[in-house]
């Protein structure tokens, strides 16, 4: 992207309001869409044009919406109480930097901005020596926006809002985006001019359109080349919608770098995540936070990564869940994996179904392939975790380590009580509870042993028969007499 240096131009976000048709307790510009707060959407939008100054206008929620603009390195303004967008920009003029000489005024809400139509309406205002320069959208359904009311000749007349909007201003389609750009000497005595006659009562920005116009100002309206540009969101629907505008603008950029993405309408991808060439991503997949992937890699069906990363050719399989881990090259996991946070899955190794792994190095080669779950564990190389096996790292108290050497094999059903050690090339039989150190190469069993009873299920299923033709010994013969009552108290009978 071409620099923009704006520096005789202030940024001027209004973002104080509460926005009710969101019917929320949270400020409608921290709601997120594409992965972000719609406040952060638009500030980084605007961060290209390299502005004198980006000036947020808060007021509900000022604390938390302004931690959020703070960390974006931009500046805030209070606005208290919130009066309209005029008096937003009102309040705006105390912070507006005094060599600024335009002005780009943005909605807080308008998420799905792009630079390039900041930079091409800055432009238009420029060539055009304008006093203000709109930037309107022709839409469907214009209801909800304020009307862009042209004169005979197509000159810019004034903007009307919908509640103060006649039928015939009801029924033009170009509206207004609440995007401007203004000329400040020139809009300074027009907002001192307005007035709250309105149903709100409040000072709207938009009148300073028709009191410039008064004036004998040029004002012109840019018609924005794509109409979801301007959305406002002002409803949860709004919000879904941008939310799905701007996803499909992720898939498209990564598709556009080499990646496969299957009904890519179903995926969702966060902003900062990256993918490498040739990876595919199945549908219903979530690809969240700063999740990193590499090239040739299979994500597939109902996976959710998030602060994952994932080296060249690894598969995630179906329905996998991993958060804050690490998948190494070629390694496979799932499907049905659950990686919890510090889980290092290294070069070709296997996590396989229902399996869990939390805070735990699996070095290169080795497998967990079924129903475990490792926690506080490494696993050496080509180590083999037999099925069910399950890491004992927690005492009621504390985490405790299990330290599994290479080329282990340990038996189905196995449990580890740590902190405790298995030597390299050592067997631990299957079923065993383990709560000793395993030396090398050494064989551990710890289980009951077994015992068989030769006949006993023979014999027993005779006697049933027996008992299901109703006669009457084997039935006494089955039931021992009912234990005469002690007459102690059960506790004493225990202590003997
Ligand atoms: C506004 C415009 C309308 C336009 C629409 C585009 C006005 C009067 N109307 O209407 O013409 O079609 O945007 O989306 O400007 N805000 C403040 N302080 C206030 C009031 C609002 O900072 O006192 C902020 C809000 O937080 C919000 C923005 O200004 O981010 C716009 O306010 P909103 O209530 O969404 O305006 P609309 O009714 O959508
Ligand atoms: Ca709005």
């Amino acid at each position: 992207m071409t620099q923009m240096a704006a520096p005789d131009t202030s940024i001027v976000i209004l973002a104080a309001g509460k926005g009710t048709r969101m019917r929320s307790d949270l400020a409608k510009v921290l709601h997120r869409a594409g992965g972000r707060p719609l406040i952060e959407q638009v500030i980084r939008a605007c961060q290209p044009l390299k502005a004198a100054q980006i000036l947020v206008v808060v007021g509900h929620q000022a604390e938390e919406v302004g931690t959020v603009v703070a960390q974006l390195g931009a500046q805030t303004i209070v606005q208290q109480p919130q009066r309209g967008t005029g008096h937003a920009m009102q309040v705006a003029r105390r912070a507006i930097r005094k060599s600024a000489k335009l002005a780009i005024v943005i909605v807080g809400d308008a998420a799905l901005l792009r630079t390039e139509t900041l930079a091409a309406l800055l432009d238009t205002h420029r060539r055009g020596e304008a006093a203000a320069t709109i930037l309107s959208a022709e839409v469907p359904d214009p209801s909800g926006y304020g009307r862009i009311v042209r004169d005979a000749e197509g000159r810019v007349q004034s903007i009307v809002e919908e509640k103060s909007a006649s039928p015939d201003q009801l029924a033009i389609r170009e509206i207004n985006s609440a995007i401007y750009c203004f000329t400040l000497e020139k809009l300074w005595p027009c907002l001192s001019a307005l007035r709250p006659d309105n149903v709100h009562r409040e000072f709207y920005l938009t009148d300073a359109i028709a009191l410039l116009r008064q004036r004998g100002e040029r004002v012109l309206a840019q018609i924005a080349p794509d109409p979801d540009e301007v959305l406002g969101c002002n409803t949860r629907a709004d919000l879904a919608y941008a939310d799905r505008v701007l996803r499909a603008r992720k898939a498209a950029e990564l598709m556009d770098s080499g990646v496969t993405i299957y009904l890519p309408e179903t995926v969702l991808i966060d902003p900062e995540v990256t993918v490498g060439p040739d990876t595919v991503i199945e549908p219903g997949t979530q690809l969240l936070g700063k999740t990193r992937i590499g090239a040739r890699c299979q994500i597939r069906t109902g996976t959710i990564l998030h602060d994952v990363r994932v080296d060249d050719g690894a598969i995630v399989g179906p329905h996998s869940n991993i958060d804050s881990s690490r998948v190494g090259p070629n390694a496979q996991v799932g499907p049905f994996s659950r990686l919890r946070p510090g889980a290092d899955i290294r070069a070709g190794a296997r996590i396989g179904n229902f399996v869990e792994v939390k805070k735990s190095v699996i070095h290169e080669g080795a497998k967990a392939q079924h129903l475990s779950y490792l926690g506080d564990a490494t696993v050496g190389p080509g180590s083999n975790i037999g099925a069910g096996t399950i890491t004992c790292n927690y005492d009621g108290v504390a985490k405790y380590e299990t330290k599994i050497g290479k080329g282990v094999f340990i038996g189905s059903d196995t449990a580890l009580v740590a902190p405790v050690r298995i030597g390299d090339g050592a067997y631990v039989a299957a079923g065993s509870i383990i709560t000793d150190n395993v030396p090398p190469d050494a064989l551990a069993i710890a289980r009951g042993r077994q015992v068989n009873k030769p006949g006993w299920a023979k014999a027993r299923r005779a006697m049933l028969k027996h008992a299901a033709h109703g006669a009457k010994k084997p039935r006494s013969k089955r039931r021992k007499p009912p234990r005469k009552k002690s007459r102690r108290p059960v506790k004493s009978r225990r202590r003997r």
